[in-house]
Parts: structure tokens; sequence; C-alpha cells
């Protein structure tokens, strides 16, 4: 973990170690149980590489869109937004160059089980499954084509996005003109994107609806060298010290020049260890002025840029960083999961930084009794608004209920017992430590508040 590690003090716990490769099986029946992800339609046997949130990942999602966002956008004053359709018409796959450069090599096996796979992805002649003899390899488009209108024509073609870069730079203009932005600076967006991918796989790790946030950030010609590096260091700091993900699992990897997407000058993947190995986590790309020039060439629209410093007029490059929440997702759900001994009982505990924790804060009363429930109903109305927060007054053994809220991630649960009546003060347990601390109600906000910036350790 990043800012927020559980510091060994009193009440920390032994960790049972669990094996590699048996941790994405609990993170998947966990996400499951625990009402993160389910599989997309799954009443009807589910969709391959389609997945939907419950009520937590919706949560979780949303916790890491905001701070993907106040950090790309908000707390800067050279970055703004953009919300594109999803659906663009063919001339702008075009010029991108992915109708032509969008593919994956694909081979089938010609034996029993006739499985598709990425000829990047299988080794030798054989078919991984069943030993059979593979077709040859043809490139396979990965973007989903569907048509505008009733008529099925050329004129009609359109394809769901495969990246929202393409919206960023088709409304480069628009941007130019419409506000005050001068070179250098970043037009970001996040939504959904499609890949028709062929081998899926890893839970959500590869899919084929995702959603992307992105950064097309424009500096003046061949001054990209200098931007690429900050955004390297920037997004890597963003990981560590707003996600909280361990720093040790995280490697940056320089693509080399054969292994660059077709828009490509140099792309560094930020990579995350996962339990199935190193993977690309986010790539930061060096996109020159590929596609802005693609794009003049194609639509016949001037798009340069005059530079009210230089008077030069020019189409600036482009460097991007670029990740899918889904990747983030899971890197999230892998680096906090651990499973530990508490009271002689093992648990399973999410060691989420309090910043994506999707319940933050969970008030639980000891009893049912109504003179307990009253104080709970106002001490939760004193949180709601500031915290995500959840009431569990479903009494019963408060030990399970602890549980329940360590298996979602929550840092921090309040107890509302029979000294409140009298005390005026509660005790916030703390997660990862499972220490407690009596706090009165009055400071309760103020203290949580300092705990879930992550400023002091539990
Ligand atoms: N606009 C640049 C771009 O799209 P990319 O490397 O193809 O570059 C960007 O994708 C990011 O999107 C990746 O770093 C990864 O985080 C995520 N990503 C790509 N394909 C994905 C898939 N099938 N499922 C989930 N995430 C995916």
């Amino acid at each position: 973990m990043g800012k927020y590690p559980a510091e060994p003090g009193d009440g920390a716990r032994p960790n049972l170690t669990v094996p590699k490769e048996q941790v994405m099986e609990k993170v998947v029946a966990l996400a499951k149980r625990r009402g993160f992800i389910y599989p997309s339609s799954e009443i009807y046997g589910g969709l391959s590489g389609f997945y939907d949130y419950g009520p937590y990942g919706v949560a979780l999602k949303r916790a890491i869109r905001d701070l993907w966002w106040r950090h790309m956008v908000e707390l800067r004053d050279d970055v703004v937004g953009l919300e594109s359709t999803l659906l663009m018409p063919r001339a702008v796959w075009e010029a991108s160059g992915h109708l032509e450069n969008f593919v994956d090599p694909l081979r089938q096996c010609l034996g029993r089980c006739k499985k598709r796979w990425r000829a990047d992805h299988v080794l030798g002649e054989k078919c991984p499954e069943c030993g059979g003899p593979l077709d040859d390899a043809r490139l396979f488009n990965l973007m989903f084509k569907a048509f505008v209108g009733p008529l099925e024509d050329r004129a009609s073609e359109v394809y769901l996005r495969p990246e929202t870069a393409q919206g960023m730079f088709v409304d480069f203009k628009n941007v130019i003109s419409s506000t005050r932005v001068r070179v250098p600076f970043g037009i970001a967006q996040q939504g959904k994107a499609f890949r028709n991918e062929i081998t899926p796989g890893n839970f959500v790790f590869r899919v084929r609806e995702f959603e992307l946030m992105e950064l097309e950030y424009f500096v003046r010609p061949n001054q990209d060298d200098e931007s690429f590096d900050y955004w390297r260091k920037e997004r890597l700091r963003w990981y560590t010290e707003v996600l909280g993900v361990s720093p040790e699992k995280l490697r940056m990897y320089d693509h080399p020049k054969e292994s660059l997407s077709h828009y490509s000058k140099q792309t560094t993947d930020i990579e995350y260890e996962f339990p199935f190995g190193w993977g690309e986590l986010e790539g930061i790309a060096d996109r020159t002025d590929y596609d802005l020039a693609v794009h003049q060439e194609k639509s016949k629209q001037d798009l340069t840029y005059l530079d009210p410093e230089t008077n030069e007029r020019y189409l600036p490059w482009v460097i991007e960083p670029a990740v899918s929440m889904e990747r983030i997702f899971i890197t999230l759900l892998v680096d906090a999961y651990d499973e530990d001994v508490v009271n002689n009982e093992p648990r399973v505990v999410l060691h989420l930084h309090p910043n994506v924790a999707p319940v933050q804060v969970a008030v639980v009363p000891l009893s049912k009794k109504p003179e307990l429930i009253e104080v709970a109903q106002e001490v939760i109305k004193g949180l709601r608004g500031e915290f995500r927060v959840e009431y569990d007054q479903t009494g019963g053994n408060i030990g399970r209920r602890y549980r329940r809220q360590d298996e979602i991630g929550t840092p921090f649960c309040i107890t509302i017992d029979f000294d409140t009546l009298n005390d005026k003060a509660v005790t916030i347990r703390h997660r990862d430590t499972t220490n407690q601390e009596r706090v009165p109600i009055t400071a309760l906000a103020g203290r949580l508040g300092l705990l879930t910036d992550g400023l002091e350790p539990s």
C-alpha cells in the first residue's frame, strides 16, 4: 500500500500468505459474493467478456472515476473535459488508421475444439486446448460495426469507439475556439470503449466493453520528450499516493519500436504484478501530430493552432496517458486482498485505501435497542454527505458484522454501545489493525476526516 499502510501496532494480525495461484480465484469469488462484479446476462448463460457492476462495484468505480477526474482536470488549470459520442462514422476510423491497423492476428483450431486464439498468444503450431492443428493466421479487426438508420450500406456505417481519444482529436478545433486554452494544454475524457477481443480473460483485465480514462495533452512540435517524462512520473505517483497501490508491485515498461501502436513514437506502460504475471495497467503514448494530421487531411479542415506567443501556426503534438477503469479495478482488488487471523478465526480483508473504499465508514449499533438505534441514526446523519457511509442495523454478532465490512474493504466501523448513552462517545474500529479508539461524537467527523485523508496511519 502507498500512504495508508497498516502499521504493525498492538492490533496487527499475522498474515496468512495466500498462494499466488489462488488469489485470482478468491478475488473473483469475493467480487461476486459481496456485490462488486457479476457476469453480464448471467441468467441466460452470460456473455463472454462482459461484466455488470453490483452496488459496491459501482461505489468503487465512482470513487476511482472521481479521483481520476479530480487529479487530471479539477486540480489543474491546463486540462479541460470532453464527452464525445460512443458511435462515430466510418470516416473517423478510416482517417485514424483503426480500420486498417486495429487488428489482432487470429488462428482457429481445425481439430476437435474449434477454439479461436490470438496468434501472438500461442506458441507453436498446435491448439493449446486440444492439441489439434491450427489454421494460418489472419487479421481480425477489433471494432464493433453498426449502422445508423434503416439502410445497411457504406454511408451509414458507424463503429463503437475502441478508444475515446478520437473524440478529442475530432473536437480539437471546437475546444480551441470555444475555450481559452493555450498550448500546452490537455483534453480529458472518461467513457465506454468497445473492443471485440479474440480472447477476453483474466476476469475484467481483458474485456470487450470497458471504461476508458484518457488525456490528450497537446504540446509544441518536438517538445514531446519533456511532457512524456512528466506524465510517466505523474501517473505513477497517482497510483501509489492517491490510490494506495503497492509501489513494489508497479514498474515501467518501455516498448521497443516493433511493438508500438501505429500512431506512437514512444510508449511506456505502467505495469502491475498481477497473480498471472506482469501486465499493462496504463499506457503513456507519444502520438506526435499523427492524429491531427490524418484528420486534417481526411476532413479537409484546417486543424492547425495559431500560437499567440510565437505567432506560429502548427499541429500540436500529443502525449496520451490512457487507462481503463477495469484494469484499475482489478489492480485494486488484487492489491488489497488479504487473509489474516482475528480472534483465532481466519478473516478475509480488503486493505483498500480510504480514498477508494466503497464504504468508508460503517455505523454499527451494538444491538437493536431503540435508544442505541436513535443515537446511531443521529451519528450517521452527521457523517452522510461527507463520507460514503453504510448503516448496519442487523443486530447479532458484532464480530460477524465487522468481518462483512472487512471483506468489502471498509476502513472504519463506528460502534454505538451502551456506554455511548452516558459518555456521548463512540468507538472507531480500524480495519487493518482491528485497533479501537474512543472518540466523542462531536469530534467524530473531524477524526474520520483526518483518517480518510490518509494523513494518519491507523
Ligand atoms: N488511446 C490509447 C489506447 O487506447 P491502449 O493501450 O490500446 O491505448 C489503453 O488502451 C488502456 O486501456 C490500456 O492501458 C488498458 O488500461 C486498457 N485496456 C485496453 N484494452 C482493454 C481491454 N480489452 N479490457 C480492459 N482494459 C483494456
